[in-house]
């Protein structure tokens, strides 16, 4: 696939829910929290809606990119501000995009990866040229603050990508799949409240993270030993580790970010990685591995080349 990232940002809103914080407002302590999962804190939304998480992501991204034309908007999330229209439409009028396709993607922490396979194919075939592909979540909003199973897990961001076509093959492989019937294990009913199975959500994640992982490095014909960075989704450090054991992964090659965060959803992996390309640590021909899982249940992994 020759589509290739031109741009990236990230954006985090500056309010922030520590373990302390939740020790009171539910039973539970940092020390369980931490243990459990590896988060200490997370950035909460408050007042800010998720296309306006968006629109900080999106200017970043198309700032690095040198503001070019996009002719698709892509938004992944799971918290919309709105039942229609789409998120991606009313980014497209708050930047002063007109004229594009844009759509809302569903695909909960997975949509991110969902969204770079179809804005990569769209790009591909030549329906789209310049792509903006952004993951907004603001899961503050769909968490309930008396359960302690899930309000420990979640916090708010948004992430984004300009992708744009010609040059080399970047996508070197993706990997997209579902188990449907575990679907209840985690959900929310409209206007309710995020509803969640954790044991077997963390079974769920611990075999698919591996299997993901596996599959687009078969697709692509690399091995694990080739890749620069694992960027896995941030959900809980057990389970990041539990699927890195699988492959004997070194920890310098996998990325953790989840102790400042959370759960971003799918806004994880763009933030993750406009992070690391700020710093400079993503440097040509890198290959990095996105691997992520969610509600659905969902999964994939995309295997780009820096
Ligand atoms: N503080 C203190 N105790 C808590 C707690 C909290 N925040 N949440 C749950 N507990 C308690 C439980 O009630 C349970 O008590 P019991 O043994 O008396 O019944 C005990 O801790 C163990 O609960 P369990 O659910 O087995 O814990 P766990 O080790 O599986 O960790 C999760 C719970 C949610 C952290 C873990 O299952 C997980 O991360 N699952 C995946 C969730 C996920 O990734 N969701 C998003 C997908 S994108």
């Amino acid at each position: 696939m020759n589509a290739y990232i031109a741009g990236t940002g990230s954006y985090f809103p500056p309010g922030l829910l520590t373990n302390q914080m939740l020790e009171n407002m539910v039973d539970t302590s940092d020390e369980w929290i931490y243990q459990r999962t590896g988060i200490r804190t997370r950035h909460i939304a408050g007042d800010m809606s998720v296309l306006d998480l968006a629109e900080q992501a999106a200017k970043n991204a198309l700032e690095q990119a040198g503001h070019p034309n996009c002719d698709m908007i892509a938004v992944s999330t799971c918290t919309p501000d709105m039942f229609y229209p789409s998120v991606a439409c009313r980014l497209g009028a708050r930047l002063g995009i007109d004229n594009a396709f844009c759509f809302d993607l569903s695909g909960a922490c997975t949509g991110f990866i969902q969204a770079i396979e179809v804005a990569g194919n769209a790009i591909q075939t030549g329906s789209a040229k310049t792509a903006l592909v952004v993951a907004a979540e603001k899961l503050s909003s769909g968490v309930d603050y008396t359960d302690r199973n899930t309000c420990i897990l979640f916090g708010d961001a948004a992430g984004a990508f300009v992708m744009s076509g010609g040059g080399s093959e970047h996508v070197k492989a993706s990997y997209m799949a579902s188990r449907n019937q575990d679907w209840a294990c985690l959900y929310a009913d409209i206007g309710g409240h995020m509803v969640m199975n954790g044991r077997d959500v963390y079974k769920f994640a611990v075999d698919v993270m591996p299997e993901a992982m596996g599959k687009v490095l078969e697709r692509a014909g690399k091995t694990i030993e080739q890749v620069r960075w694992i960027i896995p989704h941030q959900a809980n450090i057990r389970i990041i580790k539990a699927a890195a054991q699988r492959f004997n992964l070194p920890d310098e090659k996998l990325v953790v970010t989840l102790d400042k965060t959370g759960n971003t959803s799918s806004a994880t992996i763009p933030c993750i990685v406009d992070e690391m390309h700020r710093e400079g640590k993503l440097q040509p021909g890198d290959l990095i591995l996105l691997v992520a899982f969610g509600a659905g249940l969902t999964y994939g992994a995309v295997l780009y080349e820096w």
